[in-house]
Parts: C-alpha cells; sequence; structure tokens
C-alpha cells in the first residue's frame, strides 16, 4: 500500500493538466482502478486481515481523491494566473494626446448648465420629444384656440384619417416636462430638464430643432426674488466673468404670472459675439411665477403651493459663451467646424475645477 500511495501521489504531483489528472484518478480510484481492485479481494481476506487492510484501503482512496482535487485547483489557479499576466492592461498610461473625436458645444453647455443647477439642489427629469398637444399646450394654460399655438410653428404629426388617438406634436419647448414632473414627484421639487425642442424656423438665431434648459422650483414660500437670485447665480457661474448684465423684462406668457423675460447685454461689432459688453441685448430665457392652473394640471395643490420656472435657450448661452455668430453651423457637422468649437472628450465640466478649462 506504501507503493501504490508513493506511485500514485508522485503521478499526480507531476500531471501537467486536467487530463492526465483524470487518467491518473481512473487507473487508481475508477471502477477498474488499481485500489478500486484491491478493496474487492478485501471479501477474500480472514476477518482480521479485513480489519487492518480496509480502513487503510479506504485512507489510501480518500488521500488519492484529495490529492487529485488539491491538483485541480492547482491547476485552475495556473491557467487564471497566467491569462491574468498575458491580458494586463496598463490603465494608467495617459490617453492619446490628439483624440479623433471632440465634444459638441451643446453637450459641453448642456453640462454645464447641469453642474450649475446640480449644485443648488435641482435633479434632471426628461420628457419626450413626440408630446401629446395637452402636456405641450392645455396643461401649460395654452387652449386649442390660444394664440400662442400658432405663434409657436409647431410641427404637427402626421395623423392617418380615423386615427382618434390624440394629436401628438414635435414639442415646441421643455416646458411639458414641468408638467410630468409634477406629475410624477408631486411638491416641493426642483427639476431641470435639458432637451431638444422643435419649430418651423430658420435664420441666423433660429434652427427648426434647438435645446432649452427647463427650470421648476416649487415650495411653500418661493417668490419672484427667489427666481432672480437662481438665474443672477446661474449666470454668474455659467459665464465665468464678472460684471456678466441682465435685464429683467415684463412679459406675458399663458403658464406663468407675472412673467419676465431675461436679456443678456452683447455685442455683436463684426460679425463677433461677446458678451458682457456693447449697446445689444440677447434674449436667452422665458419666465415667472408658475400659474395656478399649471399647478393644478400636475395634480398640486395652488392654494398650499407655489413656484417659479424658466426656459431657457441652450444654443443661446453657447453662442454667447464661446462667441459663435450663427447657430446654423451648430448643426453643419462640418469637421473643421466641429475641431475648432469642440471639447476635449475627457474634461468633464465640474464646478471645483473651473466649468470650461
Ligand atoms: N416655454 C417658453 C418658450 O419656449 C419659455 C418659458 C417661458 C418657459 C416662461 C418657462 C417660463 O418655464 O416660465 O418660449
Amino acid at each position: 500500500m506504501d507503493d501504490l500511495k508513493a506511485k500514485y501521489l508522485g503521478e499526480i504531483s507531476a500531471a501537467a493538466d486536467e487530463a492526465a489528472l483524470e487518467a491518473i484518478r481512473l487507473a487508481a480510484v475508477g471502477k477498474k482502478g488499481e485500489i478500486s481492485l484491491k478493496m474487492r479481494e478485501l471479501g477474500k481476506m480472514t476477518p482480521e486481515e479485513r480489519q487492518v487492510a480496509g480502513p487503510a484501503l479506504n485512507a489510501l482512496k480518500d488521500e488519492v481523491n484529495s490529492a487529485i482535487a488539491a491538483k485541480k485547483a492547482g491547476l485552475a489557479d495556473a491557467a487564471l494566473n497566467e491569462r491574468l499576466q498575458t491580458e494586463w492592461l496598463d490603465v494608467t498610461l495617459p490617453s492619446r494626446g490628439r483624440p479623433a473625436g471632440s465634444i459638441h458645444p451643446i453637450s459641453q453647455v448642456t453640462q454645464e448648465v447641469t453642474a450649475i443647477f446640480a449644485d443648488m439642489g435641482f435633479a434632471v427629469a426628461e420628457g419626450p420629444q413626440i408630446e401629446d398637444d395637452w402636456h405641450n399646450f392645455d396643461a401649460l394654460n395654452i387652449p386649442s384656440h390660444h394664440p400662442a399655438r400658432g405663434e409657436m410653428d409647431t410641427f404637427y404629426m402626421h395623423r392617418a384619417e380615423g386615427d382618434n388617438r390624440p394629436p401628438h406634436v414635435l414639442r415646441t419647448h421643455t416646458s411639458p416636462v414641468q408638467i410630468r414632473s409634477m406629475l410624477e414627484k408631486g411638491a416641493p421639487i426642483r427639476v431641470i430638464c435639458p432637451g431638444r425642442v422643435y419649430r418651423a424656423d430658420y435664420d441666423q438665431t433660429h434652427t427648426p430643432m434647438f435645446h432649452q434648459v427647463e427650470g421648476l422650483a416649487i415650495d411653500k414660500d418661493i417668490s419672484m426674488a427667489n427666481l432672480k437670485w437662481v438665474l443672477e447665480e446661474f449666470v454668474k457661474s455659467f459665464f465665468e466673468v464678472d460684471g456678466v448684465e441682465l435685464r429683467f423684462r415684463a412679459s406675458h406668457f399663458p403658464f406663468t404670472e407675472p412673467s419676465a423675460e431675461v436679456d443678456i447685454r452683447c455685442s455683436w461689432d463684426n460679425g463677433q459675439l461677446k458678451v458682457g459688453e456693447g449697446d445689444d441685448w440677447l434674449e436667452i430665457l422665458g419666465s415667472g411665477m408658475v400659474h395656478p392652473k399649471v399647478l393644478e394640471a400636475g395634480g398640486i395643490n395652488p392654494a398650499e403651493w407655489q413656484g417659479f420656472a424658466f426656459g431657457m435657450g441652450i444654443d443661446r448661452i453657447a453662442m454667447l459663451k464661446y462667441g459663435i455668430p450663427d447657430l446654423r453651423a451648430f448643426f453643419d457637422s462640418d469637421l473643421r467646424w466641429l475641431r475648432h468649437y469642440g471639447f476635449a472628450a475627457l474634461d468633464q465640466p465640474d464646478l471645483a475645477s473651473g466649468l470650461s478649462r
């Protein structure tokens, strides 16, 4: 038995792979294995002999089995180690100097805006770009005969005859996400909703698809003063320069009362757009205190809650901040333009390290 033990343990420790191990297992403890055959001979022994040989054979069998299991685990470890060695990758190496792609100014500015409002406690909400007319208009206090529907140059989705689903439009503003957010989250609430919007309009400062960011803050004691502070704070952080001048103009929107439009001082000299100087004003947003009917449409009790909202043109503030004079170029996909105005893909805007390093 000592010979058998030495023989098999030696073979096991020298086995190079799982197949060799399996061959050894069959030869030793398989049905016709050497140790198994010896166990069968126990029947022919005298009871005294059997009392000694039986436990010894069982112990030998167990020892061989566990040596095989241990060797198997060892082989698997070695295989894994070898793989880890060959597939090793140094993720701390610096990235390539000139990345092939770049971040579009709209994406960059959306991230910058999000970082600033996140810092003021606003969450990000989204809604569909194909919107039903209740969310886009009625719920925002723009009933079907209202002139605002005509003014918006709305794209209506085609409806087949006999289709009696509610009419759908390409959303003309991000304001319907106010309604969706109120219905979903209730009050109090603080959200911004960035996204694409659509209107049939085309010139130096208008494209049929453009971007807005909606803001909504509802609580028990929110006033116009909070709105003004939040917007001024935003503009200061966003433009990263001192002395950006804002102009609040009394205005009218069906979904706010009172309402204000906000312009920013700029100059347009020789096709160069500069913020914070000159005698021109560029409108960047509409805002106001949320109309009680809009709160009601959002399932919020206007006797208990109030708040402000605003809708800002992302493309407009991108043009202003980065001195891009023509909005249409944003969507031409001209590689030279994208290389010139694009941002490094690995620089994520954040407030701590500066928005637009
Ligand atoms: N939805 C308006 C537009 O697209 C902008 C706007 C004005 C949004 C006032 C608001 C607001 O939330 O309070 O022209």
